[in-house]
């Protein structure tokens, strides 16, 4: 077999895992989401609404499934997740849809030739949390040390571990209180005790390092 024709199969058959998932329906689901987490799951109200798009899939799919069994409370999200509303197959098309939602951290350079709406759509989709204050040194050395494992060391999450940088810090936050409060389980097995060994101030910083690297992405 030549090269090129291997190249072909090989080629047809990553397009076929690929549409393992349908975007499309993926879409059609989101837009029941799109009210209160945003067309391109930019999330909204500061964060009271978190950013769902470009989060990872595997972990998204997790959390819908565990709001769905009630394991991790939210209660405006309840009468979305319920078994007929929201069956395995419909979570992992809107999870993978979400997935591939691109949010740009930099302002777009507009083309002479993009019209009004074409520019509205290109900024709409930026999403840069703003700096939050505390110790950038202090929060890199124990992010760096405590939390890579899992969360990776640019904040991009891996596998089933979520994604924490261009998340918003308020959101980050309240999610950090709930678990070291135990009303969220953070990883059972291991973490359990990770954020509840910072003091308050390390929180802060960490959460001001994670604002400081998003631009680098
Ligand atoms: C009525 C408003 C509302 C709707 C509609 C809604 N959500 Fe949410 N969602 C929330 C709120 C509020 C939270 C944050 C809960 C918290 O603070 O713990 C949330 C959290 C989430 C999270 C957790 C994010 C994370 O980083 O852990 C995911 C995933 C999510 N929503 C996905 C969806 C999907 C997919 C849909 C559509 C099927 C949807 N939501 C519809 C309000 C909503
Ligand atoms: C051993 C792996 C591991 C380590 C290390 C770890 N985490 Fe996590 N983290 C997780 C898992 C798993 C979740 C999702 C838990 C769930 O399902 O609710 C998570 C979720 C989070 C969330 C909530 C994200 C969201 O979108 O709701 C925050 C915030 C967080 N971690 C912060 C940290 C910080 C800060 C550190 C370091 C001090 C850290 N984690 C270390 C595994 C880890």
């Amino acid at each position: 077999m030549n090269g090129r024709l291997l190249l072909l199969l090989l080629t047809l058959c990553l397009a076929g895992l690929g549409q393992a998932q349908n975007l499309d329906k993926g879409k059609e689901i989101n837009s029941t989401c799109a009210g209160c987490h945003g067309e391109f799951g930019q999330g909204g109200a500061r964060g009271e609404y978190p950013r769902i798009g470009g989060q990872r899939a595997a972990y998204l799919a997790d959390q819908l499934k565990s709001f769905r069994a009630r394991k991790r409370v939210n209660i405006p999200m309840y009468p979305y997740t319920q078994e007929g509303e929201l069956p395995d197959e419909d979570i992992k098309d809107v999870a993978a849809y979400l997935e591939s939602i691109e949010l740009p951290t930099k302002w777009p350079v507009f083309k002479e030739t993009d019209d009004a709406l074409t520019r509205l759509t290109l900024t709409e989709r930026v999403m840069i949390i703003p700096r939050a204050p505390g110790n950038l040194g202090n929060g890199e050395a124990i992010y760096q040390k405590q939390c890579v494992t899992c969360h990776a060391r640019t904040g991009t999450g891996r596998g089933k571990f979520p994604m924490l940088v261009g998340q918003y810090t308020g959101y980050l936050k309240r999610q950090m209180d709930l678990y070291v409060k135990g009303e969220r389980p953070h990883d059972e097995l291991e973490v359990g005790g990770v954020l509840n060994a910072l003091k308050e101030e390390d929180m802060q910083d960490i959460l001001a390092y994670l604002t400081s690297i998003q631009e680098q992405q």
